[in-house]
């Protein structure tokens, strides 16, 4: 019988590559697998949080849902890393801007993660973590979004433990610290990914202006989606 390495995946330890691509819907890692990864082999169902492995010009991917907010990437990120030993994670997300210097599905190539979660409290420090990215990754996203001429930046997000009820205060104090957008995972991606000294990267599409309220049609959504997923597999070799 096949023999789980935790409770939350019921991958075998080979089932899974060193480099995990995570977008936040499960549904989406499906997408993914089928469209861009060669031969797809289903390895988890565990909570519906599916991940497949395939291949991408010849080198071995998975992709797996992280769910929504830093718990939940914090679970699934801490497996990976510390009971199947992957190297790389890149988070493919969305995340609403607070700078009107990035429009609705330009991407956000992100360096570094501030963060209102206690998630980092578990490790006792007397001073505040900057949870970054791999620069190894992040300069590889960097030159592949400059070779496609896709408009974007690289900076600091805000991952927030609330999606409602952030105000214009919270907004504006982050804004005036050149914070660039909100979103919900990254900073215990990062956090997760320094703590086993593994890489991790997060790449985000702006869905939605927290300045003006606007946000992308689901068939735009689509389309910037492909652009970043085509970015996260530049940095897979
Ligand atoms: N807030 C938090 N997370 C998000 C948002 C947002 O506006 N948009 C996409 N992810």
């Amino acid at each position: 019988m096949k023999k789980s390495l935790t409770i939350h995946n019921e991958a075998t330890y080979e089932e899974i590559a060193d480099v995990v691509l995570m977008p936040g819907d499960p549904l989406r890692a499906k997408f993914i697998a089928k469209k861009f990864l060669k031969s797809p082999k289903c390895f988890n169902k565990i909570r519906n949080m599916l991940g497949y492995t395939g291949t991408y010009k010849d080198k071995q991917v998975s992709v797996m849902g992280s769910g929504m907010g830093m718990p939940s990437m914090g679970i699934y990120s801490y497996e990976l890393y510390n009971f199947y030993d992957v190297k790389k994670i890149i988070r493919i997300g969305t995340a609403g801007s607070i700078t009107e210097n990035l429009s609705l599905r330009d991407l956000v190539v992100v360096m570094g993660a501030c963060s209102n979660s206690n998630f980092i409290n578990q490790f006792s420090l007397k001073g505040t973590f900057a949870p970054i990215a791999s620069y190894n990754l992040l300069n590889k996203a960097v030159n592949c979004a400059k070779d496609k001429k896709i408009n974007f930046m690289i900076g600091n997000v805000f991952t927030s433990d609330y999606f409602y009820g952030e105000n214009e205060d919270t907004v504006n104090s982050w804004k005036k610290m050149g914070v660039l957008a909100f979103e919900m995972e990254t900073a215990a991606l990062y956090i997760n990914a320094a703590a086993a000294q593994k890489e991790a990267l997060c790449l985000l599409t702006i869905s939605d202006s927290l300045l003006t309220g606007e946000s992308i049609s689901p068939s735009l959504r689509e389309e910037s989606f492909t652009e970043m997923m085509e970015i996260a597999l530049c940095c897979v070799n």
